[in-house]
């Protein structure tokens, strides 16, 4: 891995690609004024408790750090939400996100991906991120929800804004530093939430057959997604559905690039993509840290941690922690099993995971039927998202 680390330059911030963690698996850190869990085992447990480690964040972070609720509400944001709400948000969004809905999309991920790539074919550079992993994913979800995806420019300035900081992670940060993040979330938050609200308005009067229709007409027990809960969910797709996946592609083909004897088995055996597609995500963990609040004191691989405290659980070091997973640093898409944490675990498993591993399978295989070599421009170099808590390439040239 040192040799990873060494070629593509993976920034400092990005700890968990650097080697594995030599130091205890749950510990405080006086400066960010928070846990962190590094443990496979320990994360395990707390992304399977709930009721001791709960999602709801904003409960430990002071009142004088919260902006009002006018300007920025995480109100039924479904990552935020804890038993029994969740349970039942969970049902009315997946009655309408189901596994048919996203079966029925493989022709068109296989169309768009012939079209970006046939797009691209006359520019000088192909660039992965912006000519198919960054678009294709946007496309597919603008296109699922039924907002236009000829928006997507719209769509990369909320994401951008919203998630490339390469703010530390702290709860201790200054609060003039603090207030300006917030600052710089709000507008396009705002802008974001009145766009998917103005989408969703429209298909009440007039309903269509995308999945914000079927979301501001979906119901359990007889009640319906108030107007909120709809626009929040709504973002959290546009967003969760692009950004992670745009990761997945690039990191999936940086590690046939990083081994290029597992990219000839890969082609030789196309059956074992979706074992390539697992083993990257491990390895390049997309989201390599979500957060959690304890509500009571809770004792966790040998270790206290007081009530109302901020845990980090990095799920970027727990994917590489070898008493779960050896030789943790080698690319090995035949290990098996491979119970990788990069979808989360429990309750809040990740809703849109079949997507994503559609989408991931095939463009990889469309990728390696129309690039004789998946290999990495020696004169272009790899760029990484600053953001501490994401693993993804934002810039990987592949030469023709
Ligand atoms: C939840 C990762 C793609 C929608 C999650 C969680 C993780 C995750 C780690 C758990 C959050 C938590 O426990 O706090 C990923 C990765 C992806 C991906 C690595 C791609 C490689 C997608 C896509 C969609 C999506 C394509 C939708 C189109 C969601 C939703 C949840 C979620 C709605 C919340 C589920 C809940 O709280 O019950 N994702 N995701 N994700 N993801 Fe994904």
């Amino acid at each position: 891995m040192a040799d990873i680390v060494e070629r593509y330059d993976i920034p400092v911030q990005h700890f968990w690609l650097h080697g594995p963690r030599s130091g205890p698996a749950v510990e405080f850190s006086a400066d960010a004024g928070m846990w962190n869990v590094y443990g496979h085992p320990e994360l395990h447990e707390v992304l399977g408790d709930p009721a001791a480690f709960s999602s709801d964040t904003m409960r430990v972070v002071p009142a004088s750090m919260m902006p009002s609720k006018d300007d920025f509400s995480l109100d039924g944001f479904i990552t935020q939400i804890d038993p029994p709400e969740h349970g039942k948000l969970r049902k009315l969004v997946s009655s309408a996100f189901t596994r048919k809905v996203v079966a029925d999309l493989e022709p068109r991920i296989a169309a768009l991906t012939h079209e970006l790539l046939d797009a691209a074919r006359d520019r000088e550079r192909f660039e992965l991120v912006s000519d198919l992993a960054y678009p294709l994913p946007v496309i597919v979800i603008a296109e699922l929800l039924g907002v236009p995806s000829g928006d997507r420019a719209l769509f990369k300035r909320w994401a951008d804004a919203l998630f490339q900081s390469d703010a530390k992670v702290s709860v201790n940060r200054p609060s003039d530093e603090r207030e300006a993040e917030l600052q710089a979330v709000m507008k396009p938050w705002k802008e974001m939430s009145d766009y998917l609200a103005g989408h969703a308005a429209q298909r009440r009067r007039q309903p269509r057959a995308d999945l914000l229709t079927r979301l501001v007409e979906a119901e359990v027990d007889g009640e319906r997604l108030p107007d909120d809960q709809v626009v929040n969910f709504a973002i959290l797709l546009l967003l969760a559905g692009h950004i992670t996946t745009t990761m997945l592609l690039g990191n999936t083909v940086l590690c046939l690039d990083a081994y290029p004897e597992q990219q000839d088995r890969a082609r030789a055996d196309r059956a074992s993509i979706p074992a390539v597609i697992e083993e990257a995500l491990r390895l390049f963990t997309p989201f390599a840290a979500l957060g959690r609040a304890t509500t009571r004191e809770v004792k966790l691989g040998g270790v206290t941690i007081p009530a109302d405290q901020m845990v980090m659980c990095w799920l970027g070091a727990a994917n590489r922690d070898p008493r779960q997973f050896p030789d943790p640093e080698a690319f090995d898409p035949h290990r098996d099993p491979n119970p990788h944490l990069a979808f989360g675990r429990g309750i809040h498993f990740c809703l849109g995971a079949p997507l994503a591993r559609l989408e991931g399978r095939i463009a990889l295989n469309i990728l390696l039927d129309r690039f004789e070599r998946l290999r990495t421009d020696p004169d272009d170099p790899v760029l990484f998202i600053p953001t501490p808590t994401l693993t993804g390439v934002r810039r990987l040239a592949l030469v023709r």
